[in-house]
């Protein structure tokens, strides 16, 4: 494991990017901002990886406004959070997972799944077709240039399923959890159907 080898290397420390404490904690922070910003909240949706930014989420939620829905959202193709809520048992992907949504690859584990299991009310997965419509519908519409991970939740948001939580939750918080977006990898946006519109620039 390379970061193994450089803490060995460096002698540093290991920060565990979601099963760590501190790292939970640290981005509880988050709810704190979301309870602050839009006191009429009823739900906040989280996509999920290693579980960390949705377990910090859960707890501050709960602790401060438990009538608060806290919901998971997953790529379909990295639903071990889906599997472990549904088994009752922690479930890691079998294998590393193919989905566009690559910041959610990793699965939950040990330190993530009990607060995961009593906190987070429920999990909503999205296909990959799912999440490149959502990706693509924030960058054109809300001109926010969010990872594909980020609309995880936004896909979760508008997926058929979602509407069984709906009215009664009404003020919705998607987490937009990140920006990283590899420009060159952009091959899978929808082409336009138009002739005219795939006419060469010069
Ligand atoms: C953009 C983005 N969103 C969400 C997550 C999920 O966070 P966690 O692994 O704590 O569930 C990650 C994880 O790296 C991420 O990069």
């Amino acid at each position: 494991m390379v970061a193994a080898r450089i803490v060995k290397q460096t002698q540093g420390t290991m920060v565990h990017p979601n099963q760590s404490p501190a790292v939970m904690a640290g981005q509880g922070t988050i709810a704190v901002e979301v309870l602050k910003q839009v006191p009429t909240v009823d739900a906040l949706v989280v996509p999920v990886g290693g579980g960390g930014m949705i377990s910090g989420i859960a707890i501050t939620i709960k602790a401060l406004r438990p009538e608060v829905k806290v919901y998971a959202a997953e790529p379909q193709n990295a639903d071990d959070c889906f599997q472990s809520k549904l088994k009752g048992e922690l479930t890691p992907n079998p294998s590393l997972p193919n989905t566009i949504a690559d910041g959610v690859k990793s699965s939950i584990g040990p330190y993530t799944w009990p607060i995961i299991r009593d906190l987070v009310d429920e999990v909503f997965t999205v296909t990959e077709d799912e999440i490149k419509n959502a990706t693509q519908l924030v960058w054109e519409r809300m001109k926010l240039l969010i990872e594909p991970t980020a609309a995880v939740g936004v896909a979760a948001v508008l997926s058929e399923q979602f509407q069984k939580v709906v009215p009664a939750v009404q003020d919705v918080c998607v987490v937009l959890s990140g920006g990283n977006v590899d420009l060159t990898s952009l091959r899978w946006l929808k082409q336009p159907e138009c002739e005219e519109a795939q006419l060469p620039l010069n």
